[in-house]
């Protein structure tokens, strides 16, 4: 989880970056903890990653199936936490809704958008299907290598 994270986090900034928008440090914070509500699932349910795996396996909606299997996902058991935690309005936004389309649309909600598209790209890496997609593909080898660079740190 932590590796997706990273993973998110990293390239999220990157497209702020190639688009020219500032609030790229804000956008990588709020990245690393969009999965935040995982963790519940992660301490409670021995085998939740293989219910990770299944999903990408069948590409299908990880929330979904947390749903259909658990009654409720992990987005929402993020926006529980992050609500305890009283994280900021933009955390619990970006935490509830980083699976929505609906949201994705409204351009205001930018960094919402590049999380979503991040998030994709980590999964399916070599489909190139939005700008996005192209930018991230491009930048592939660099990503992994400072993700393993990030989490080579961290575990030290
Ligand atoms: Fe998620
Ligand atoms: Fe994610």
């Amino acid at each position: 989880m932590l590796d997706h994270s990273l993973f998110v986090a990293l390239s999220t900034r990157l497209l702020l970056q190639k688009m020219g928008i500032e609030e790229q440090e804000e956008a990588f914070t709020l990245s690393l903890l969009h999965d935040i509500g995982k963790i519940v699932f992660f301490m409670h349910i021995e085998w939740y990653g293989k219910l990770i795996e299944e999903a990408k396996l069948k590409r299908e909606s990880l929330a979904d199936m947390e749903k259909d299997t658990f009654g409720i996902d992990h987005q929402e058991t993020g926006y529980i936490l992050g609500l305890k935690w009283k994280l900021p309005e933009i955390f619990l936004r970006v935490i509830k809704h980083h699976h929505s389309h609906e949201i994705t649309n409204d351009t205001s909600y930018y960094i919402l958008k590049f999380i979503q598209e991040a998030d994709r790209f980590f999964y399916y890496r070599d489909e190139v299907i939005s700008s996005e997609s192209y930018i991230l593909n491009k930048e592939k080898e660099n990503l992994l290598a400072e993700t393993d660079n990030l989490l080579s740190i961290l575990e030290h």
